[in-house]
């Protein structure tokens, strides 16, 4: 079942806040991912970039074996690899499963699936946000991981968009040829590999119906370093559309599917938000909040 077909050449109103959503393309569809791929032709996505559901047994999912979760999970990522660009990038965004008490992390299970494709795993970036639930026999969860992964070498990656300001930025070169010259780079230090941001609870800004979004600057920092403006972006579990808000926001074409009519139709209003200038979003690089801090450290 479509919720909506092809939605192209949207021209936003004046109110509008970015050129790069003015003339803006997306392809939303309320549609089994597998069923979906099947009408994409092989290398068409520089970006696959998603969170599948974990196997907790969430409105949105069944709960199975372990064996049967992996399997059913080969079998889109798969077809993602061969609908990934040659150049492309994908990265899967897990947390744990938890049976029981026992915690399985996703990553640990769904690594051999990649590798045994061929991928390479670039970085296993740490996800490391403040609020969740709170454990009582272990350690409160407060992070999760995104595993990017490329099909070549040669991947499209761009690391000035996303790079975050130096603790030092006048720090000088105290000897040898260099001596007295700034040392660091004056566009700002690479970001690592443990990123810090909210994730969406009920007082954030970009909270919906969905009971476990991911944050639209999560995938803003995928999107801006792992793709060129035009190219193609796609979230087989796109729940919301966070990851089309994302695209758009920077010139890129989104492509996603959900099962779930309820999620879509929120995804389709979220994007024409957007494309309005009226969606609020939480800002690429806005400090976490600090109670110790006059105004929690937002100036
Ligand atoms: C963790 S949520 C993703 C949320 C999304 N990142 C967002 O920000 O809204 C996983 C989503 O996968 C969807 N889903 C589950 N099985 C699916 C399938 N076979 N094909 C497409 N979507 C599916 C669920 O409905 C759910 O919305």
């Amino acid at each position: 079942m479509s919720a909506s077909g092809w939605v192209n050449d949207i021209v936003t109103d004046q109110s509008s806040t970015s050129d790069d959503v003015q003339q803006s393309s997306y392809y939303l569809v309320c549609e089994d991912n597998l069923t979906f791929l099947e009408s994409i032709s092989d290398d068409s996505f520089k970006l696959i970039v998603t969170s599948p559901p974990y196997n907790l047994g969430k409105d949105y999912e069944s709960r199975m074996s372990v064996d049967e979760y992996v399997e059913l999970q080969s079998r889109t990522i798969r077809e993602c690899i061969r609908v990934l660009h040659p150049n492309g990038s994908i990265c899967w965004q897990v947390g744990n499963y938890v049976d029981n008490g026992e915690i399985v992390p996703i990553d640990t299970i769904l690594y051999p699936v990649f590798k045994s494709a061929g991928l390479k795993l670039r970085n296993r970036i740490v996800w490391h946000f403040g609020h969740g639930l709170h454990c009582t026999r272990r350690l409160s969860g407060r992070y999760e991981t995104i595993n990017w992964w490329t099909k070549r070498d040669d991947y499209t990656w761009h690391l000035d968009p996303i790079r975050v300001p130096s603790k030092y930025p006048s720090k000088r070169y105290y000897k040898g040829p260099n001596a007295g010259k700034v040392s660091g780079n004056p566009k700002g230090k690479n970001p690592s590999d443990v990123w810090m941001f909210p994730n969406v609870k009920s007082n954030h800004p970009e909270k919906t119906i969905h009971p476990c979004q991911f944050p639209v600057e999560l995938v803003e920092r995928l999107v801006v370093s792992m793709t060129d403006k035009g190219d193609k972006v796609f979230d087989p579990y796109m729940g919301v559309g966070s990851f089309a808000v994302a695209a758009l926001m920077h010139g890129r074409v989104p492509y996603g599917c959900d099962t779930v009519p309820e999620y879509v139709e929120v995804a389709h209003h979220r994007v024409i938000e957007l494309l309005k200038g009226t969606l609020k979003t939480r800002p690429m690089g806005k400090p976490i909040y600090d109670p110790a801090k006059p105004n929690g450290g937002h100036g």
